[in-house]
């Protein structure tokens, strides 16, 4: 492959998944075309997690077609806007963003200045690539859930999603419930009151006895039914996945969906967080809670995964370990 540094403005390098079921294989190829709406953003950074792996395996609702650059956010450099933007963004800014259908494993994207959040000065870039689709994806689900005080509990609260959901809850003043494996307790454990080992086939009665009738609120990415025993009546689950074993994860998110959907007014309710939806439907609340999220983290009050450094040359091999340990997100570095 090419070194990303020989790339020109008349070229770009890109991942691109032309087999289900293999990792991503560079390409070379044109740029994409200009326009009047888009930015051109030099891609530096950008992570890799289960749902870049699980949609090259072909197994994701929002499945791009064969041919698909995975990537879900990113940050990089503004090389060229638009001619008319209302922003105040300019050429040779680092800025960050989650896309709405991926695309980011790439050296050169086209992007609209709407989706794009400067990075603080005090962030290093690798680390700023593990905030946007992660941390989004937990400042959506807590703001569905709308608790002002009382107890939650977070499934994989040392996974990537998990461990900010239970970090923002904890910001929020929520006492903070926890699943955890073995693998990631002691991850988990610094950003939860209590943690409870979801392999225990006891694991609910649990947290139900330590609430004393269960938690005010649920962030649940494996679509479980039996979660909602653990919530009390009053309050709620959101959905921020549905799990589901290999090859039946895109039919196990479509019957989630249509579940949660028409438990929206049960008791407890549910509500499905998706963040793909959110950039594309909700975009000023999306760019304003990426921007406190990068300020939270610059201060400190967010402790965010070590960006674990995946060069193009170990692309490939990286995405398919797809082994990050807990605390730590893989970041494609150009
Ligand atoms: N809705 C959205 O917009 C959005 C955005 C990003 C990601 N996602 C989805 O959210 C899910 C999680 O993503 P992620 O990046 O956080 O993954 P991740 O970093 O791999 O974390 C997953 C966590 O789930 C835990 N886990 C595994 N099996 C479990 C079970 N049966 N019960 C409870 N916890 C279990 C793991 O715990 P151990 O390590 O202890 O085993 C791990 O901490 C994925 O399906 C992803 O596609 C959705």
């Amino acid at each position: 492959m090419t070194s990303p540094r020989d790339n020109t403005l008349s070229d770009r390098d890109a991942m691109r998944v032309t087999q289900f079921g293999h990792p991503p294989t560079p390409v070379r190829e044109p740029m994409p075309k200009r326009n009047d709406r888009n930015a051109l953003i030099r891609v530096t950074h950008a992570s890799i997690g289960v749902t870049d792996t699980g949609a090259a395996q072909g197994d994701y609702l929002l499945q791009p077609v064969r041919g698909f650059v995975p990537g879900y956010d990113f940050v990089g450099v503004i090389e060229q806007l638009p001619s008319v933007t209302q922003s105040q963004l300019r050429v040779g800014q680092r800025i960050a963003g989650v896309l709405p259908r991926m695309g980011a494993h790439a050296s050169v994207i086209s992007v609209a200045p709407s989706l794009l959040v400067p990075v603080p000065d005090s962030l290093d870039s690798a680390t700023a690539a593990t905030v946007p689709l992660d941390a989004v994806t937990a400042w959506f689900a807590l703001d569905a859930l709308a608790l002002t005080r009382g107890t939650v509990l977070v499934q994989g609260a040392g996974g990537a999603v998990g461990s900010w959901a239970a970090q923002l809850a904890t910001e929020q003043g929520l006492t903070v419930y926890g699943t955890a494996s073995s693998r990631s307790r002691a991850y988990a454990g610094q950003f939860t009151t209590s943690l409870v080992d979801y392999h225990d086939p006891n694991w609910i009665t649990q947290i139900i006895e330590a609430t004393n009738g269960g938690v005010d609120g649920a962030i649940d990415h494996t679509g479980s039914s039996s979660i909602r025993r653990a919530v009390r009546q009053t309050g709620g689950v959101v959905r921020t996945a549905f799990g589901g074993a290999p090859g039946h994860q895109r039919s196990a998110t479509a019957s989630g969906f249509l579940t949660s959907a028409l438990l929206r007014y049960a008791r407890p309710r549910e509500r499905i967080c998706s963040v793909p939806i959110i950039v594309a439907t909700r975009r000023a609340e999306y760019r304003d809670a990426l921007t406190k999220l990068f300020a939270a983290v610059s201060r400190g009050e967010l402790v965010p995964p070590r960006p674990r450094i995946v060069s193009p040359t170990d692309y490939a091999q990286a995405f398919a370990a797809n082994i990050a340990n807990p605390g730590e997100k893989m970041v494609l570095e150009r």
